[in-house]
């Protein structure tokens, strides 16, 4: 999988050298590389923001370096893109950069995805992670300030699949935190990026619940033990354990994910354990009993 990501700030995007990533990277796994806006300005100071217009606090990105950034990246050789060869890329007559525009659009389906992170984004997930895994080339526009001149997300959807995305519903200062957690989350999902892909199947969301409670040795530490059935070595009876304390603990701290989940991917048993924890089941749906269950029902649990 090929990745860009353009930043104002690309020393950001340095602990993308490590780990899994910076070992996929190494491997030739994932083709990752950083790009500075500030590279793609044509003025002394490396202008990359200005005022906004109708006023109002803060700058605003502007386009000029933003398109020519993209432009070379849609253009770039790496690219496998087959109409790229009739593409006119940015040109540099006496030290200045001309502006070009690409010519002939890619037919939808075969753009490269444009993660735009912004708070005023689609929320990033699992669902969307397993979707971007599956691309082969997406490119990350860090905003800064107080965002990117709208035309560029305009202008950029002819070339672009142009996906607005957030982390969740809080401000960050930019969007290179996104993207360290968006290329983290995909990136692991990239055949052979994971050592043992066994563990990609039994981590939280991978089937709407949160992971089960995970334990080391040893069997008894300050006076705590483990439950008992992991010493079992009864196989069934620790799946079995392990699903019902998913659902127990996604039904406490999750309880929007129960009221997404399809009723009929539950087993008897754990319809049994939504019950007790006040789920009503229907054949199209789980309902909490009261506004109670989940979150709240967790809140006041360890209250003596
Ligand atoms: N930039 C600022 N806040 C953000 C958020 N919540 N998600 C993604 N990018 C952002």
């Amino acid at each position: 999988m090929r990745i860009d990501v353009v930043s104002i700030f690309p020393e950001y995007l340095a602990a993308l050298d490590l780990s899994l990533i910076g070992k996929a990277r190494q491997d030739g796994l994932l083709q990752l590389q950083v790009h500075d806006l500030r590279d793609f300005t044509t003025d002394r100071h490396r202008t990359v923001d200005d005022t906004p217009y109708g006023g109002g606090a803060g700058m605003v990105m502007k386009p000029e370096p933003w398109a020519q950034a993209l432009e070379s990246l849609v253009a770039s050789p790496e690219s496998d893109t087959p109409a790229v060869a009739s593409r006119v890329v940015d040109q540099v007559s006496a030290g200045e950069r001309v502006e070009t525009q690409l010519e002939t659009p890619q037919p939808a389906a075969a753009r490269p995805i444009l993660i735009v992170p912004s708070p005023a984004g689609e929320v990033f997930n699992q669902a969307l992670a397993y979707e971007l895994a599956l691309e082969d080339h997406l490119v990350f526009a860090c905003g800064r300030y107080e965002g990117i001149d709208e035309r560029v997300l305009e202008w950029a959807a002819e070339h672009f699949r142009v996906r607005p995305v957030s982390l969740g519903d809080y401000v960050l200062n930019g969007g290179e935190v996104a993207v360290l957690a968006m290329v983290e989350a995909v990136g692991r999902l990239v055949p052979g990026v994971v050592g043992n892909p066994e563990s990609l199947v039994e981590e939280s969301h991978s089937d709407g619940l949160l992971e089960y409670p995970v334990y080391t040795k040893p069997s008894d530490w300050r006076g705590r033990g483990i439950p008992e059935v992991l010493l079992s070595g009864n196989h069934a009876k620790i799946a079995r354990h392990r699903r019902d304390e998913q659902v127990r603990r996604t039904a406490e701290r999750r309880p929007d994910l129960i009221a997404a989940l399809d009723p009929e991917m539950l087993d008897k048993a754990d319809r049994a354990t939504l019950s007790t924890l006040g789920y009503t089941i229907t054949p199209t749906q789980v309902q909490p009993a009261t506004p109670m269950s989940g979150v709240a029902a967790e809140a006041t649990r360890h209250t003596p």
